[in-house]
């Protein structure tokens, strides 16, 4: 099995295995926001009018706090399993747009004001190759925020099985953004994780 159906057959079986975060106590809530949570949502700086893409949308966990903000909201998970959970959890949203499809592999000519990510370039290989997809798809003055995740692990274990990621160092991450075209903002550390703040120059 290729590693991007091994990841989205990973996701798939989550679902059966009735892991839903949209669905986790106020407490699991708290502890999952220590990947983003208000650092993240600040750092997106919606008022509304932006047309948003969020990277590895999982069941709406963000995205139900995100889409009302956004004037369009596009969401993008490789888990046929995930992304139908999603559309359930976000039905209710006209603006939102969920589509099944690998990040990586991603054609489209649609541009997006506000790209963010969370949990997610843990399981991105090419890192640079990454980096460039959020330059490219991001329109003129548009804003990235990634979450990267402290974890080093190289392996995640699930007990009935076992997922090979591919961990993130924000300064490497910083140093492929930048080399995409992007400035860096800020780096904030949280409990879990670092975000990254870059943006697009009005005239790239
Ligand atoms: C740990 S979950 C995080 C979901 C959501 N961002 C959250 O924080 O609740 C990672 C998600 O990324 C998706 N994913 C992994 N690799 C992907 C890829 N190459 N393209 C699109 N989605 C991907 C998985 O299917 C999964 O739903």
């Amino acid at each position: 099995m290729s590693v991007v159906n091994e990841v989205a057959r990973h996701y798939d079986l989550l679902i059966d295995e009735g892991n839903d975060p949209v669905l986790d106590s106020p407490e699991l809530a708290a502890y999952m926001d220590g990947w983003d949570g208000a650092a993240l949502l600040n750092a997106l700086a919606l008022d509304g009018t932006q047309d948003v893409l969020e990277i590895g949308v999982g069941t709406g966990r963000l995205a139900l706090r995100v889409a009302p903000l956004s004037r369009s909201f596009t969401g993008i998970d490789i888990s046929e399993k995930t992304i139908a959970r999603a559309a359930e959890h976000l039905a209710g949203l006209a603006q939102v747009r969920l589509i099944r499809a690998d990040f990586m592999a991603w054609e489209t000519q649609a541009r997006f004001h506000v790209i963010y990510s969370s949990l997610t370039f843990l399981h991105l290989a090419d890192k640079p190759g990454a980096a460039q997809g959020v330059a490219r798809l991001l329109a003129p003055g548009g804003r990235a925020v990634i979450s990267l995740d402290k974890a080093t692990d190289a392996i995640l274990d699930y007990g009935t099985r076992r997922l090979t990621i591919h961990p993130d160092n924000p300064e490497a991450m910083a140093a492929h953004l930048r080399a995409a075209g992007l400035t860096i903002l800020s780096v904030q550390e949280t409990a879990q994780a670092h975000i990254i703040t870059a943006v697009k120059g009005e005239d790239s």
